[in-house]
């Protein structure tokens, strides 16, 4: 990772190297919390660490204040103290339909053996996470996440950060009151925040819960004050008096002491009214300033909650009820071709931009020509669009009533739009594929955009617009281009091809000696490769994450590996267990293309690839079971939690099935903890998997 010996640096070199050090330590300590973003790899983590000691034996003078060697410190994983809720943090129970709710209803009336109506307080479900703030005699003294309900983390800094959450409250308050409550960041925020990360070439938030999470959970509470966060109280906790006796007395109660509430919490009386209320929560959504997943009905009065009580998880007394995935109508503009990492010709529509559910939507994946025909869009079409979650937009159907003469046919290319190859349809294949390989410049940017990628060598400053630059420019036109990158810098040598004025990085636009600084120390941090990772970045076609895994498992190191598909032959990886036949194919090809041989024996030259040590534990409580993740968990992230999970010899799949074993449910889990349910298979909180491993 470092280039010299320690003995063999300069005063200056060290000093340097100590405060880089010191500098990537710390914002690994942070980003480890953040939400699924490690910054560096245990490895990665553990060598600078070393690297401190060695420099800090040899110049004792440098050691700085800040110096990793200086902190004392608990293992980063119990940096936010733990807290017990005192009672529980439940979740609810998910219905999709007015008939549900209803059923709810008639449960709830049966329950309590009356045929009255029951009054309920309607509130918009807010989609962010939950919070608990405890106060002692009026003032504020703790903030705790979630957690799995039981346990969650102590928070309290972070919360004293939002605005909006009262520090004192005063009035009739009791001794203890222990407010609960759901953290946000408004829409407008996250657009703002994750604009000025794609600017600085950060990783994006998917949504803005997952911003708002990252944003809470951050050891270094003045991270979580930089970022906007909002709040709305809702429900309570530990209370030594309970001084309302309904939920619309308890929301009065808020509003004296200055709790934010939201806005559209409504008493309805009867099913009708509730049906009513939702529709129009359904029209407004769109148009609210945060984001809400549906509308949650509580029954109103708190003496008939006490005696409705409790099932496992939920209240028998309060329900979501969920919004559908979203759609809208609007129309196509027009169809392009987009070209990927495989030179697949993905069509895709551009859309009039629509607001579906808070969200701007101008573009809508077309998959690929056979759905074009197959659903018969038309450029000009009126269309039904739908996005649910984070998923790219689709196109449901077409409103042929609304079909105008002029809409065209699109006619699918048979070369590719980039670079003018031909694109070749191969039987039993839905998609379509330029043919010009990496002389495509669409597919070769995209190469280099996946050899970054997370879960690849994930080289943080690489962002996609700066590697499209940088190609255009005859700078980096391949993977193995990434490393000669520095010495060509300082050789004044950047182009291979393009001539220029702009020797330097340095000289070009946007870009200064700090921030060239930082991108070669970002490189250089990944000059050290582990295998599964090493294999994945490569972009072979249809080798994800998993099937790299089990390439690195089977042949431990790299040269075993190349040297095996030497031989052209896809026997032996047919014979690995989950590798087919096609996918063999695809990888034996990758490795016959000369350009791909050349890349890879140029970035061996300056790179080093680990040895894949398989420290699986076969002999574990989890060996041989398919386990499934869901909903947020508290005390790792879901990349840890899986990668423990698959060490101890699970598979760890996407969907709940018959197959599944085991189903992990982190805080807000949704409908695949309902789906475990109802086939009856085991449910783990994450303390409970916790336990299981640590066993
Ligand atoms: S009440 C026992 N009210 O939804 C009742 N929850 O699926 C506990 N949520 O974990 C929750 N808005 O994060 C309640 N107005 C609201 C809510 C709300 C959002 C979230 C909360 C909870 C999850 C339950």
């Amino acid at each position: 990772m470092f280039e010299k010996e320690v003995k063999e640096l300069s005063e200056d070199e060290a000093k340097q190297e100590l405060a880089y050090i010191a500098s990537e330590m710390a914002k690994s300590d942070i980003a480890y919390y953040q939400n699924d973003n490690p910054y560096l790899t245990d490895a990665e983590y553990d060598s600078l660490k070393r690297r401190n000691e060695e420099l800090e034996k040899i110049f004792p003078h440098l050691r700085r204040k800040d110096s990793p060697s200086q902190k004392v410190g608990a293992p980063i994983l119990s940096a936010f103290k733990k807290v017990t809720h005192r009672f529980p943090m439940l979740s609810l129970g998910d219905v999709f339909s007015s008939e549900e709710v209803d059923d709810f209803i008639m449960g709830v009336k049966r329950f309590l053996n009356t045929s009255k109506d029951i009054t309920f307080m309607a509130e918009p479900k807010i989609d962010g996470l939950s919070f608990s703030a405890r106060y002692e005699n009026g003032r504020f003294v703790q903030g705790a996440t979630r957690g799995d309900g039981i346990t969650g983390e102590d928070i309290t800094e972070n919360l004293k950060t939002i605005r909006q959450l009262p520090q004192y409250i005063e009035g009739n308050v009791p001794e203890i009151l222990e407010i609960r409550g759901e953290v946000y960041m408004a829409k407008s925020d996250f657009f703002a925040l994750n604009k000025k990360y794609q600017q600085e070439g950060k990783k994006t938030f998917a949504n803005p819960r997952n911003a708002a999470a990252g944003s809470l959970r951050q050891l270094d509470a003045k991270i979580t004050a930089e970022r906007n966060l909002s709040i709305f109280a809702y429900t309570w906790g530990e209370v030594s008096e309970r001084v309302w006796t309904s939920q619309e007395d308890f929301f009065k109660h808020l509003q004296e002491w200055g709790f934010p509430i939201n806005p559209h919490n409504k008493l309805c009386q009867n099913l009708q009214e509730i049906e009513e209320n939702f529709a129009k929560l359904s029209e407004i959504r769109s148009s609210l300033p945060y984001d809400i997943d549906g509308v949650v009905y509580k029954v109103n009065d708190i003496a008939l909650q006490e005696r409705l009580g409790f099932l496992t998880r939920t209240p028998r007394w309060a329900i979501a009820h969920k919004f559908p995935a979203e759609q809208a109508v609007t129309k196509i503009n027009n169809i392009r071709v987009q070209v990927g990492r495989t030179g697949a010709l993905t069509p895709v529509a551009d859309l009039e931009p629509i607001n579906v559910g808070g969200v701007i939507v101008s573009h809508a994946t077309l998959h690929n020509e056979d759905e074009i025909k197959r659903k018969d869009i038309r450029i000009g079409d009126s269309v039904i669009i739908q996005r649910a979650g984070d998923v790219i937009p689709q196109i449901v159907s077409v409103i042929k009533e609304k079909r105008s003469q002029d809409s065209k046919e699109f006619i699918f290319p048979t070369t590719c739009p980039i670079c003018g190859a031909h694109a070749i349809r191969e039987e039993d294949e839905a998609v379509r594929r330029c043919t010009g390989g990496l002389t495509c410049p669409a597919q070769a940017k995209e190469r280099i955009i996946h050899f970054v990628s997370r879960d690849a060598f994930d080289i943080t400053g690489l962002g996609s617009s700066i590697i499209e630059d940088f190609y255009n420019d005859g700078i980096l036109k391949n993977p193995a281009d990434i490393f000669s990158l520095e010495e060509r810098n300082q050789e004044g040598d950047l182009f291979s091809q393009q001539k220029s004025s702009v020797l330097h990085l340095e000289q070009r636009e946007g870009w200064g000696k700090k921030s060239v600084e930082k991108l070669f120390q970002a490189i250089t941090l990944k000059k050290k490769i582990s295998l599964p990772r090493f294999i994945y970045a490569l972009g072979i076609r249809q080798v994800g994450t998993a099937t790299a895994l089990l390439l690195a498992r089977h042949y431990g190191t790299f040269a075993k590996f190349k040297q095996e598909m030497e031989n052209k032959e896809t026997g032996p990886l047919v014979s690995i267990d989950g590798i087919g036949a096609s996918m063999a194919t695809d990888i034996v090809e990758f490795f016959q293309e000369q350009h791909n041989q050349e890349i890879i024996n140029r970035l061996l030259e300056r790179i080093t690839v680990e040895e894949y040590i398989d420290t699986t534990n076969y002999d574990s409580p989890l060996s041989g079971k398919t386990v499934v993740f869901t909903g947020t968990l508290e005390q790792m992230t879901r990349s840890e939690a899986k990668a423990k999970a698959q060490s101890m010899g699970a598979k760890v799949a996407g969907s709940v099935s018959s197959k599944t074993d085991y189903v992990i449910i982190g805080a807000d889990a949704g409908s695949k903890a309902a789906k475990a349910q109802e086939l009856g298979i085991k449910i783990l909180s994450e303390q409970e998997f916790l336990e299981l491993i640590n066993k």
